[in-house]
């Protein structure tokens, strides 16, 4: 034990160096993509680097090999198992040659960026009168940006001008110098909204949410300046993002240690800087890794002085929107238990769209949400509004609540509508029939995906269904021409995403109609044959998929 103890520190020192190395920080965002920059905090890298940048790539193509041969064997050892032990959650792996060729393309977008960069001014904003300071922005984030993704920025940032509902009009507009800079049309295009998180369909300008919010409004106006309720277990805040980053630190102090899952949302990593705590990163969703660190972490106590923590912390998402995959709740739970360590869940994309109630995670595992210590959501998602929320076993003073004025009262009212139509309480079936239509999108929407040969990621029942394209290129590809079909859909690649893993991710809604994802998947099988998108080695199951069972729904 002692020596194993021993050799776990030296590891971890060893760890430590490297990692203060640059070049394995560029490892890190290539292998990690979006959790690699949240640990080291922006892209700090300069141009001088870019030959390490080549060399990582290589080193990860080298490691890919020995990866994809380890996976083929995990493979075959699944295929021998008894489906029941299998997770309803997939990550298929990337095929090889493709796994290559990212990395070839990236390596050529880089380069042609950086040709281009010497023969050619940028069109932006010149820092003038900065003699003897340092540059404002940093160089390498400056150049991934106007040479890499500018040659797809017209996909990203769409101006929108209606409600997100099952359909959005997106404002049109043209560029003339490759996407330096953009004109608007004058004309609009509605389209099949696939990229919003309006699980529920409460994202409506009509109906009884609007109507309440309307009559809100004219009664109380749109501000409260400052008045504020305070329930006893719950607390809620104008802005989702602000109720993770600002009420972590009042949880947590120097001396307290957080185990937080490596895909956890920007607002949850910012609140855990923000509170001085120390943070141990476990690979996403993988309880093996969390138990170990939560088990190295007591066995050596804080960093330095060995004493033992103050507290330690377990930091998860319900649904993870990058991934669709849903957390592994009762397994944590266990673990939670077994080290006494503290459990905050993050719902904003799983209130609401999981359990057969809409109640999140916890009604999809039924679980009792009393034994999560703290629960976070917030309103922006399934409800069609706006703000957070935290609820625990007591509320205490957070820095938000204290120094940031009350919610709006309309968006309040569309927050008190919407759930109360959740849970029923309007006197109709409303919200059990959008819960159980939002569960057959998702089914048959992941169902078909599956069929046409498309790998998907996450778990059956996540309305968040990220479709592996991989190559920069095909992100480009696939958002521009369903566009094109009037489809509008969010593209995700490096560094939200690792450099290898760029998707497509379809947000589904209650108010999508089966014409409606029919009409998409049409789309999506004939860009799979133009593209080459059926990546996936799994058998394909040639009946065809039921929009509707009672009994599967359910
Ligand atoms: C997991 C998670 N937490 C918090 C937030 C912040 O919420 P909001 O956008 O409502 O500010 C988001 C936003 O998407 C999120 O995905």
């Amino acid at each position: 034990m002692a020596t194993q103890a021993i050799i776990g520190r030296r590891l971890n020192e060893h760890e430590e160096k490297i990692s203060r190395n640059g070049l394995a920080f560029y490892e890190d965002i290539l292998a990690n993509g979006h959790a690699g920059l949240q640990s080291n905090g922006r892209v700090q890298a300069h141009l001088s680097l870019l030959p390490l940048v080549f060399h990582a790539v290589f080193k990860r193509i080298l490691h890919n090999v020995k990866s994809f041969a380890a996976d083929k064997r995990i493979e075959k050892k699944a295929e021998t198992e008894p489906v029941k032990s299998r997770s309803k959650e997939s990550f298929e792996r990337i095929p090889f040659i493709t796994a290559v060729l990212t990395h070839l393309g990236f390596c050529i977008l880089m380069f042609l960026g950086f040709i281009n960069q010497l023969f050619f001014t940028p069109k932006v904003a010149q820092e003038y009168n900065r003699e003897g300071y340092a540059p404002l922005y940093e160089s390498f984030e400056e150049f991934y940006l106007r040479y890499v993704y500018r040659r797809v920025r017209d996909c990203w940032n769409r101006p929108i001008c209606s409600v997100p509902g099952a359909t959005v009009t997106l404002k049109d507009r043209i560029t003339k110098d490759y996407g330096w800079t953009f004109q608007f049309t004058r004309t609009t295009s509605e389209c099949i909204n696939l990229g919003s998180y309006n699980y529920l369909g409460f994202a409506e300008a009509n109906g009884k949410c609007a109507d309440q919010s309307i009559e809100t409004l004219k009664k109380f106006g749109c501000a409260s300046c400052s008045p504020r309720l305070e329930l006893e277990d719950a607390i809620v805040f104008g802005m989702g993002f602000a109720t993770n980053a600002l009420n972590l630190p009042s949880l947590l102090s120097k001396g307290c240690l957080v185990v937080s899952d490596e895909k956890n949302h920007a607002s949850l990593i910012l609140g855990l800087r923000l509170s001085g705590a120390t943070v141990k990163v476990f690979k996403h969703n993988n309880m093996k890794h969390l138990e170990k660190c939560l088990k190295t972490a007591i066995v050596f106590g804080q960093t330095g002085s060995g004493e033992p923590w103050k507290k330690i912390l377990i930091v998860v998402e319900g649904v993870y929107s990058m991934e669709g995959s849903i957390v592994h709740l009762p397994e944590i739970l266990q673990l939670k238990k077994k080290y006494k360590a503290y459990l905050y869940l993050d719902e904003a994309h799983s209130t609401g769209a999981l359990g057969k109630n809409g109640r999140g995670v916890c009604d999809y595992y039924k679980i009792d949400p009393r034994e999560i210590d703290i629960l976070m959501g917030t309103f922006t998602k399934s409800f069609g509004s706006a703000g957070g929320y935290i609820a625990g076993t007591k509320a205490r003073n957070f820095h938000a609540h204290t120094y940031a004025a009350a919610m709006s009262p309309p968006i309040a009212q569309q927050i008190i509508t919407s759930m109360k139509i959740i849970a029923g309480e309007d006197g109709t079936d409303e919200g059990k029939r959008r819960t159980k239509q939002l569960a057959r999108n998702t089914r048959y929407f992941r169902r078909r995906l599956n069929q046409i040969g498309v790998i998907i990621y996450g778990n059956e029942d996540s309305p968040v269904v990220p479709m592996l394209v991989y190559l920069f290129s095909k992100i480009g590809a696939v958002v521009r021409t369903l566009t094109t079909h009037n489809i509008a859909a969010v593209g995700v690649g490096f560094p939200a995403t690792p450099l290898m893993e760029g998707r497509i991710r379809f947000c589904l809604s209650a108010a999508h109609t089966k014409q409606q994802l029919d009409y998409v998947l049409s789309h999506i099988e004939s860009l799979a044959d133009s593209l080459g998108l059926r990546y996936s080695r799994k058998i394909r199951d040639p009946t065809p998929i039921e929009y509707y069972s009672d009994g599967e729904a359910e």
